[in-house]
């Protein structure tokens, strides 16, 4: 399913060019996968568990980028190895629109 979605969004934002498309959706596949398990379904977080992100600031993308990258020194782990550009924009999409 996260293929058929994720295969069409591309296709999509190839055709449509970057920076048009609102790719929350995506986003919300790779939360579900790699991110809901600490910070909860719908980002809500489990209480005390990590950081709840429907409170992250939606002006800080860099700070954002740079947590998912390298991970901090408080337990959330590093991504850059795993997720791409695309996917780490989509994770913030998601993060914005606050679930
Ligand atoms: C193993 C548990 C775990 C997983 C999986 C995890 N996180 Fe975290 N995350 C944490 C914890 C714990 C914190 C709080 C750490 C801190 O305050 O520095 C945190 C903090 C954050 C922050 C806030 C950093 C800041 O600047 O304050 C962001 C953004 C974040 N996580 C995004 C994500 C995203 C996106 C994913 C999925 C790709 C993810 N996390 C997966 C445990 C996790």
């Amino acid at each position: 399913m996260r293929a058929a979605v994720y295969g069409f969004a591309t296709a999509w934002l190839l055709a449509a060019g970057p920076g048009h498309a609102d790719d929350a959706a995506i986003g919300r596949e790779i939360f579900d996968e790699h991110c809901a398990k600490c910070h909860g379904k719908q980002m809500q977080a489990p209480a005390g568990l990590a950081f709840d992100l429907r409170r992250f600031p939606a002006t800080e993308a860099t700070r954002f980028q740079q947590a998912v990258l390298k991970g901090t020194a408080k337990g959330m782990p590093a991504w850059q190895s795993q997720l791409s550009a695309e996917d780490i924009k989509a994770l913030w999409d998601y993060v914005k629109s606050g679930g």
